[in-house]
């Protein structure tokens, strides 16, 4: 039944969270809901949340208390929760707190116009039920804060992993994947609007599957669409990484020669704690095939200083690994622990706060002097610049991003954002790199066209 309410979501945590606040939506506007374009216009504000880390989880609950001063003046106000808090915190944020009247898990979207009914009709309403099977692969998602210029689509959901330290198999669910067909339908769709970078997201990409096609499948098909669209994928599990998705991604030119491969830690030790099942050895490997089959791959990776029981040598030995296999990006995290992960219920979390935090300071400055080098490795090459908008610091400058992921801006000219720039390197920092603008071209023409696979 549709209502004329209007509706905010505001969304925290990864990309995967930001693909689903799209899905949530479609599913009100649906339902004859209208986006509000602010929290206080809004007469049901839902809160998309994460719980990777402690910190993350503190944001939320600092900006419930916040939504609770509007709920003051504005009586009607629906607060929500959705995502990887639901769960966990569902008789807590009910109950003790009085801050919210919906709390809805990743699994039961569908299911929240009903739900805000039954706040309508005076009662607090939750779900949070986790599914082997929703991958809202019918619902379009709807895009409303975006560039217009590049998108993430959802693939698969949930995680089989159980890494020792992560909440997500717990808040997120079990694996499963969407049909290729409606991916590609998406894909098709998201070309006739314009897009021209589009991101494959799931927990673990490498387990897609769908019958016979695989995650490389997928990605040679997603290829095929439009050879205009260039394609990333996030993120990939080092264990089982598919080989041949590589030798694709060598052949299609609008596959970028980027890949997120988080690491984690360095050291064989550390990674049997985190039951990570790949060895030093086994990663480093990974990286040289990768490198050998796609020249001049660009690689970011995920590391975690602190984990329980590391030791000052297994903390070495991760610098080590990043400095052997030079990231160009890196995102680093001090260890949190989780409840029900089976490092809270096996391990202890020995790792003084104070030792934690040098830890990730020392991977945080030697990653940074690892990408100046790196950066400045590329003054004078020449780059395809996919301009996603303004620079931040000067009207008068763009920035975008070469296929490799790299930030560059450069002087506006008259390319606007959305074109394809020709880029010369002429300086950069451990961030960005800078340079000079040569001409407006395409993917065909500057990588050529692709190779026959
Ligand atoms: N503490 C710190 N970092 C974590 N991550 C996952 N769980 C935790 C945790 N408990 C990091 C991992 C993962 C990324 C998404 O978040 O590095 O790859
Ligand atoms: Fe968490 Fe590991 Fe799954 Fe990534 S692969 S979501 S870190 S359990």
């Amino acid at each position: 039944m549709a209502s004329d309410k209007k509706f905010f979501i505001e969304t925290y945590g990864c990309q995967m969270n930001f693909a689903d606040s799209e899905i949530v939506n479609s599913i009100l506007i649906e339902d004859g809901m209208q986006p509000a374009e602010t929290p206080e216009q809004a007469d049901v504000v839902l809160v998309n949340t994460c719980s990777i880390r402690e910190n993350a989880e503190t944001r939320v609950w600092n900006r419930l208390k916040e939504l609770r001063t509007i709920k003051k003046t504005n009586k009607e106000l629906t607060v929500g929760v959705l995502g990887c808090m639901a769960e966990r915190i569902k008789d807590r944020i009910i109950e003790q707190e009085h801050l919210v009247d919906i709390v809805v898990g990743p699994d039961a979207y569908r299911d929240i116009p009903r739900l805000l009914k039954e706040v309508d009709d005076g009662r607090k309403a939750v779900n949070v039920l986790l599914s082997l099977e929703e991958t809202y692969a019918d619902i379009t998602p709807v895009r409303t804060v975006g560039n217009g210029i590049s998108a993430f689509v959802s693939i698969m959901r949930g995680c089989d992993n159980m890494c020792s330290f992560c909440v997500v198999p717990f808040t997120r669910g079990r694996e499963r994947s969407r049909p290729m067909e409606s991916i590609l339908k998406e894909i098709q769709q998201l070309s006739e609007d314009g897009y021209k970078e589009i991101t494959l997201l799931g927990q673990n990409v490498n387990s897609y599957k769908d019958g016979e096609n695989t995650f490389a499948k997928l990605m040679y098909e997603a290829s095929q669409v439009n050879p205009e669209i260039r394609f990333r994928f996030s993120s990939p599990h080092p264990k089982d990484f598919p080989i041949d998705l590589l030798h694709i991604i060598a052949e299609q030119p609008n596959l970028c020669n980027y890949i997120h491969i988080p690491a984690q830690a360095g050291s064989d030790s550390m990674l049997e704690r985190m039951r990570r099942p790949y060895t030093r050895e086994q990663y480093l490997a990974l990286i040289d095939q990768m490198r050998e089959i796609i020249p001049g791959v660009s690689f970011s990776t995920d590391i975690i200083a602190g984990f329980c029981h590391e030791t000052e040598e297994e903390h070495q030995q991760t610098l080590s690994l990043m400095k052997e296999v030079g990231y160009d990006l890196a995102y680093m995290f001090a260890y949190s622990e989780r409840e029900r992960t089976l490092a809270h219920r096996k391990f202890e979390d020995d790792v003084p706060e104070e030792v934690k935090k040098r830890r990730l300071s020392e991977i945080i400055t030697q990653q940074m002097d690892i990408q100046k080098v790196r950066n400045q490795e590329e003054i004078g090459n020449r780059h395809l610049v996919l301009v996603e908008g303004t620079s931040k610091k000067s009207e008068e400058q763009l920035s975008g991003r070469t296929d490799t992921n790299k930030i560059v801006v450069f002087d506006r000219s008259d390319f606007e954002p959305g074109d394809y720039v020709e880029v010369e390197v002429t300086d950069s920092t451990s961030a960005t790199l800078l340079a000079k603008p040569i001409k407006k071209s395409s993917i065909t023409e500057f990588f050529g066209a692709a190779v026959e696979a």
